[in-house]
């Protein structure tokens, strides 16, 4: 049967069956296309009327015209039928109380070391410390030879260097700084004394990664020179210091270390508070935890950037944040601060 022929009552009968079945959203779409649609059914019987003789198209054009409206207007209300019962499953047929409070945004937060980095230098400006900072690619004269590390000394093997393909005016090549100790140098030469600055900042080191070594870390400085600074007042800073951030119950030891550039060079380390001194994992059963090295700056230093050494002695250490900051809160592997695995990060 054509579709010119089909007679429309049965095309009628037809449609509203298959609407009826029709109950969700793709199947009405799929019901439009059949009937209503460019080739839909209807559509076929409107196109063929012009092939029909004049009597026969003014009585079935006009009865498929009123079907046609009638189709779509049936088609226009299980739609919005359909809409309806969409929107009532996503709310799940419950109220909606447009005054509650709408779903919480993230929040961003200060990367844990930034947050410790700000701690500890608060802990220092409060005892009249003032913040500058250096350069990151540094000169060997300012990272070693001026700190008394000539280029033959075995000192240097304290500090894997990653080296710069740069040279200017015959100095020795450029670096990376594998410490901040370089400011030091650079605080003296631009001022005079009373000195008294911490220096922030980011050390890079050529070395295999490790959960207590990474190429890349945080390290403040610190720096005191004027007349009649002794040991006495480096014990007094690093203990205050530490009970700053390691709490107010924390003893402290100095222990002879070396580094060139001080005499006596010395480390600092608290008593553990993980396990109180008894000994255990963290401090290695040793009962104190090594958190920075420091010592009295070596008076041919204070020489050499053209104080008068008789008259002048100082201080200075250089502590390792990401040290401080596993230590407060129980990190074991160092390489977790620059993983940028946020599970790890939104801890802090
Ligand atoms: N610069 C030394 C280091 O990186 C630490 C230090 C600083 C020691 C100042 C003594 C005085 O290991």
């Amino acid at each position: 049967m054509s579709p010119q022929n089909e007679s429309l009552n049965a095309l009628e009968e037809s449609a509203r069956r298959d609407l009826g079945a029709a109950v969700k959203a793709d199947a009405l779409e799929a019901w439009r296309v059949a009937y209503l649609g460019r080739r839909g059914r209807l559509t076929q019987v409107l196109r063929g009327l012009s092939e029909l003789p004049l009597e026969e198209r003014r009585a079935i054009g006009g009865a498929a015209n009123r079907l046609k409206a009638e189709l779509e207007a049936l088609y226009q209300e299980r739609r919005v039928a359909l809409d309806e019962a969409h929107v009532q499953q996503v709310i799940g047929g419950a109220k909606l109380d447009v005054t509650l409070p709408g779903p919480p945004l993230p929040r961003g937060r200060l990367h844990i070391i930034t947050q410790t980095l700000r701690d500890i230098l608060r802990a220092f400006t409060d005892m009249g410390f003032q913040v500058v900072e250096g350069p990151e690619i540094e000169w060997d004269r300012y990272n070693f030879q001026a700190l008394r590390i000539p280029p033959d000394h075995p000192a240097r093997d304290m500090w894997d260097t990653l080296w710069i393909d740069y040279q200017r005016d015959g100095q020795r090549p450029m670096l990376l700084r594998t410490h901040t100790s370089p400011n030091q140098i650079r605080v003296m030469e631009q001022s005079q004394p009373p000195v008294r600055v911490v220096v922030p900042g980011r050390c890079y080191r050529f070395e295999a990664t490790d959960p207590t070594h990474e190429w890349m870390m945080t390290q403040v400085e610190g720096l005191a020179i004027d007349e009649g600074i002794s040991m006495t007042d480096l014990k007094g800073t690093l203990a205050e210091f530490a009970r700053r951030i390691f709490g107010a119950e924390r003893r402290v030891a100095f222990r002879c270390d070396y580094f060139p550039f001080v005499e006596p060079g010395m480390e600092l380390r608290i008593d553990c508070f993980i396990c109180g001194g008894e000994g255990c994992r963290t401090c290695a059963r040793s009962g104190w935890i090594e958190i920075l090295g420091a010592g009295m700056v070596h008076p041919e230093i204070i020489a050499n950037v053209g104080y008068d050494a008789e008259r002048y002695t100082g201080f200075a250490f250089g502590l390792g944040v990401e040290r401080v900051a596993m230590l407060r809160h129980g990190v074991e592997d160092i390489r977790l601060f620059y993983q940028n695995d946020l599970r790890f990060l939104q801890q802090f």
